[in-house]
């Protein structure tokens, strides 16, 4: 298939819709070392929206969030997606080098349109974008920023804040993860194949191995620079906690996962600025210990730090998940680290992580 990504993709931003976004990027800043880059705020208090822009190494975060002002009604569409979804990823922005072309490309291919071409600008020049749909709530936004030449985009001013800090602990964006309903990953999988030309490159199906009660779709650009994971329930029999998280909070963007160059590091630093990550049963590790393909690992160390690990012959993942920023459980942040080229989304992790979770469920239970 012909790809779209051929003239120097890349994701430009991801914003995220958040009850109260200043708190949040105070969050970003101080415990995970993001640092605020830019801002838009209202001139006159009465518009009714928010935004920061945090980065750190290549990410680009947008947090944004809205107030009721008397007589305004712009902020609604924030507000209406905050009601049912509290903090969580409205758009996935990739620059391209025609918005148009790109845009007419992907209709006619079969994408929703949710933003017909258009010009955002002010006295530093303008940006062009155009959406198209992604799940039930989100979008995926091209934009192209040529003709600007102010700060980040119209209406943001760069922050003067001088957070000097150390290097970034995490450095880019690893994948993107949606949660759907039964029977629809195929369909977006395909959804995406046809209108922005990404590549269903790993599919874990039905099969004795995936014991994790979700199927999985590895959906990725040609040049590896978008990872859209997509999961649903495995079928409508027992517990899929796909299907938990599907009835209790709806489908869609589920979680980020941000590269870090030594996980150790960045896991420590957080831990010292107070983020809260999420447990991993203690009988995870003693099953990591009882197989020979760990024997040279130091299971005491990823103990201590509560590191989730993956091997694929002499390549391994080490994964952490951050707990949800919000208090409405779903949207979350997982920290990655690939090592000698690790390449697939931790199935045999899932399954040895499940079995730890029913041995804990065993323990209590005597
Ligand atoms: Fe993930």
């Amino acid at each position: 298939m012909e790809s779209l990504f051929l003239d120097g993709y890349r994701i430009d931003n991801i914003e995220i819709y958040t009850p109260a976004a200043k708190l949040l990027a105070f969050w970003h800043v101080h415990a995970l070392g993001f640092e605020l880059a830019a801002k838009k705020e209202p001139k006159s208090g009465r518009e009714g929206i928010c935004s920061y822009l945090l980065t750190s190494g290549d990410i680009r975060l947008v947090l944004t969030s809205s107030y009721p002002v008397r007589g305004s009604l712009v902020a609604n569409e924030i507000a209406s997606f905050i009601l049912g979804n509290s903090s969580g990823v409205k758009r996935v922005v990739l620059a391209v080098s025609s918005v148009k072309d790109t845009f007419n490309r992907c209709i006619a291919k079969g994408a929703i349109p949710i933003r017909f071409p258009g010009i955002e600008e002010d006295d530093d020049g303008y940006v062009e974008e155009a959406a198209i749909k992604l799940f039930d709530n989100s979008e995926l936004v091209f934009i192209n920023r040529d003709n600007f030449k102010g700060s980040f985009r119209p209406g943001y001013t760069a922050s003067g804040a001088n957070f000097s800090r150390e290097a970034a602990l995490l450095s880019s964006v690893d994948h993107i993860a949606g949660e759907v309903r039964m029977n629809e990953c195929d369909y977006w999988t395909k959804y995406l194949s046809a209108s922005i030309g990404t590549q269903l490159v790993q599919q874990i199906g039905r099969s004795s191995e995936n014991q994790s009660g979700m199927l999985l779709n590895i959906n990725q650009s040609g040049d590896k620079n978008l990872t859209i994971v997509i999961a649903q329930p495995a079928s409508n029999q027992g517990s899929s906690k796909v299907q938990q998280n599907i009835d209790a909070f709806g489908p869609g963007i589920h979680h980020l996962a941000f590269s870090a160059c030594d996980i150790h590091a960045a896991i420590a630093s957080f831990r010292e600025r107070g983020v809260d990550f999420v447990g991993v049963p203690a009988s995870y590790y003693q099953l990591l210990r009882q197989n020979d393909a760990f024997r040279n690992f130091d299971i005491d160390a990823l103990e201590a730090a509560g590191i989730l690990i993956d091997k694929e012959g002499d390549s391994y993942l080490l994964q952490k998940f951050i707990k949800p920023m919000s208090d409405r459980p779903f949207f979350l942040y997982e920290i990655v680290q690939r090592i000698n080229g690790y390449s697939g989304f931790a199935l045999g992790n899932i399954n040895v992580l499940k079995k730890a979770e029913e041995i804990e469920i065993m323990k209590a239970n005597t």
